[in-house]
């Protein structure tokens, strides 16, 4: 694998692969990585004929600073993960090669930025945009790989290349669980014993409304699902909403195409999203 700490460095190398008529997939992440990162990488081989991968702890888009220096950066096991699964090159820059200190724009994101992460996690998403349109700038890829944990993160992702026109196409990848069902997260190492246990609430939650969906109104499912979340031991419910999993907005009836089920909470002190759709 080849590794790259440099824009340039790493644009000239790819853009002599594509012009020899390689197609480029690329696999952004923050490292510390896991199954679910390397699930990414699976997915990618099988769509281009190059992988990139890059680690990037974006500071942008973290709002608690305590958070952003606790963020695990496990550089060394992420290199050997990624050597494993025969990625082809990891771009693996600092702070200073991406962001200039007087830098400050943002992109429109609507309502987007406003609900569920966007209205908990304000300025969050405009950094995610910011490092994406960056890394986009940098790796100029077909395909870009992202998990179906972080929906809204693909939701917002897709805008911004619609808005913005970039050429790429975006793969949303299902989301990879622990054997007890947990969502594969860099921040699952930090539940402690029992607040892991709690954990599971989240993915009994979205069990629950899979199973009860055929059978209930979508105003029951949100009574009966949030009052389950809201009594079940250690967890801090923040949401649980049921939206259309195309246009992302709360739905009333389950007649409106796929429907996604989205839940955030607290878990001791670390907080745990997570989501299930159901096709149509
Ligand atoms: O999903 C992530 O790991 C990050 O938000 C991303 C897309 C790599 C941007 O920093």
């Amino acid at each position: 694998m080849k590794i790259f700490n440099s824009k340039q460095a790493v644009h000239n190398y790819i853009s002599e692969l594509r012009s020899k008529g390689n197609t480029v997939g690329f696999v952004p992440t923050m490292g510390a990585l896991h199954a679910g990162h390397l699930s990414l990488i699976e997915q990618a081989k099988k769509t281009a004929d190059i992988i990139v991968c890059s680690i990037f702890v974006n500071p942008t888009q973290f709002n608690d600073k305590k958070d952003l220096e606790n963020y695990p950066r496990p550089v060394d096991d992420d290199i050997k993960k990624l050597e494993k699964v025969n990625c082809d090159i990891l771009f693996i820059p600092g702070v200073d090669e991406m962001y200039n200190s007087s830098e400050k724009w943002t992109i429109e994101l609507g309502n987007l930025d406003k609900i569920l992460e966007g209205k908990i996690r304000p300025g969050h998403y405009q950094g995610v945009t910011q490092i994406v349109k960056k890394l986009f700038d940098t790796i100029k890829p077909d395909f870009a790989f992202f998990g179906q944990k972080d929906y809204q993160q693909f939701m917002v992702i897709s805008h911004m290349v619609k808005i913005l026109r970039i050429k790429v196409k975006l793969v949303l990848c299902s989301i990879v669980r622990e054997k007890d069902g947990l969502a594969m997260s860099s921040r699952n190492v930090y539940l402690s014993p029992v607040d892991r246990i709690n954990s599971l609430a989240l993915f009994h939650a979205l069990s629950k409304f899979r199973d009860l969906y055929k059978i209930k109104s979508v105003a029951q499912l949100k009574a009966e699902i949030t009052s389950f979340l809201n009594s079940a031991p250690g967890i801090e419910l923040e949401y649980f909403e049921i939206f259309n999993a195309k246009s992302f907005q709360p739905v009333a009836s389950k007649r409106s195409g796929s429907i996604i089920a989205l839940v955030a909470a607290k878990v001791g002190t670390i907080r745990i999203i997570d989501n299930m759709i159901i096709e149509k």
